[in-house]
C-alpha cells in the first residue's frame, strides 16, 4: 500500500529534506584531496543534529554512521572510515534525516580535485538521468514511466543501470512502498497520484550493472570495478507535477 501525505506532512518532509540540500552545500567545498570519509561524516552528523533532526542511517540496521561514502568503484552503503580521499576519486555521499516524525533521503556524487573526462560524464549522465525520471513524477503517469526515464539516459550515455537497489517511497518510515525500479517499461506499474512521496535513486556504473557485497556485508562495488555514481532526491507529486523536497 502506498501512503498518500498530506500537505502538511508534505511541509514537514520538505523541511526534512531541505536540511540535506543545505548539507551537501556546505560539505561539498570539503569534498577536497586529503580529507577523510569519517571526517565528513562526522560533520555531516553536526549538521544535522544543529538543525534539530537526527541521522537517519545510524542505527538503521545497525548502519554505524550518518553518510554513506562510496567511492569509485563502490556504489552505494559505503561507510565513512580513515580511507583519504584523492584528487581523481569520485564519492557519492548518501544522507537521511528525521525531522518531526518524518525522514528525508538524498544523494549526489561529486568529484575530489581533477577528474576524468569520462568519470565527469558519468556524473553528469546520471544526474540527467534522476531529472529525466523526476519529470515522469505527474498524477496519472505510471510508476515504470519514472523507471524507464532513468534507465533510458543512462544507456543512451553507454552506461548501465544498477538492478540489485531501488528507490523507495518515503514518509514515517525510510522506505516505504513501492519500490521503484531504475529500469522498467513505460506503461508498467500503480498508477501515480498526487500525494505520493518517493525517493528516486539512480545508480549508474560504466561498465556491467552487476554489483558485488564487500565482506563488511555493506560495501556495493561494481562487480568490473568500474566507477558507479548514484544521484538521489526525495520528491512530492503534487497536481502540478513533482516537487524536489530535497532541494534548497
Ligand atoms: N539511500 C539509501 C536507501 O534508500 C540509504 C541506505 S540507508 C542505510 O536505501 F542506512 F542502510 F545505509
Ligand atoms: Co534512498
Amino acid at each position: 500500500m502506498i501512503i498518500l501525505k498530506n500537505e502538511y506532512e508534505i511541509a514537514i518532509m520538505r523541511e526534512a529534506n531541505r536540511i540535506l540540500a543545505h548539507l551537501f552545500e556546505h560539505i561539498e567545498p570539503m569534498v577536497q584531496p586529503g580529507i577523510t570519509t569519517i571526517e565528513l561524516d562526522r560533520e555531516a552528523e553536526l549538521f544535522i543534529r544543529s538543525r534539530g533532526a537526527r541521522p537517519a542511517f545510524k542505527g538503521y540496521r545497525d548502519y554505524p554512521a550518518t553518510l554513506c561514502t562510496s567511492v569509485n568503484e563502490e556504489v552505494v552503503h559505503g561507510i565513512p572510515g580513515p580511507r583519504v580521499l584523492e584528487s581523481g576519486d569520485i564519492v557519492s555521499i548518501d544522507v537521511g534525516a528525521l525531522l518531526d516524525g518524518f525522514y528525508s533521503d538524498a544523494a549526489r556524487s561529486f568529484p575530489v580535485g581533477v577528474i576524468s573526462p569520462s568519470a565527469r560524464r558519468l556524473l553528469e549522465v546520471t544526474r540527467d538521468s534522476l531529472e529525466a525520471g523526476i519529470a515522469q513524477a505527474v498524477p496519472g503517469n505510471h510508476l515504470y514511466d519514472i523507471s524507464a526515464a532513468v534507465q533510458k539516459v543512462a544507456e543512451s550515455g553507454g552506461f548501465s543501470v544498477v538492478r540489485d537497489f531501488v528507490g523507495h517511497g518515503i514518509g514515517r518510515s525510510l522506505h516505504e512502498a513501492p519500490q521503484i525500479p531504475n529500469f522498467g517499461r513505460r506503461g508498467k506499474g500503480p498508477v501515480l497520484q498526487e500525494g505520493m512521496t518517493l525517493a528516486i535513486e539512480p545508480m549508474v556504473n560504466m561498465g556491467t550493472h552487476k554489483v558485488l557485497i564487500k565482506s563488511d556485508g555493506w560495501t556495493a562495488v561494481t562487480e568490473d570495478s568500474s566507477l558507479s555514481a548514484h544521484f538521489e532526491n526525495s520528491i512530492a507529486i503534487t497536481k502540478d507535477g513533482p516537487l524536489v523536497l530535497s532541494a534548497p
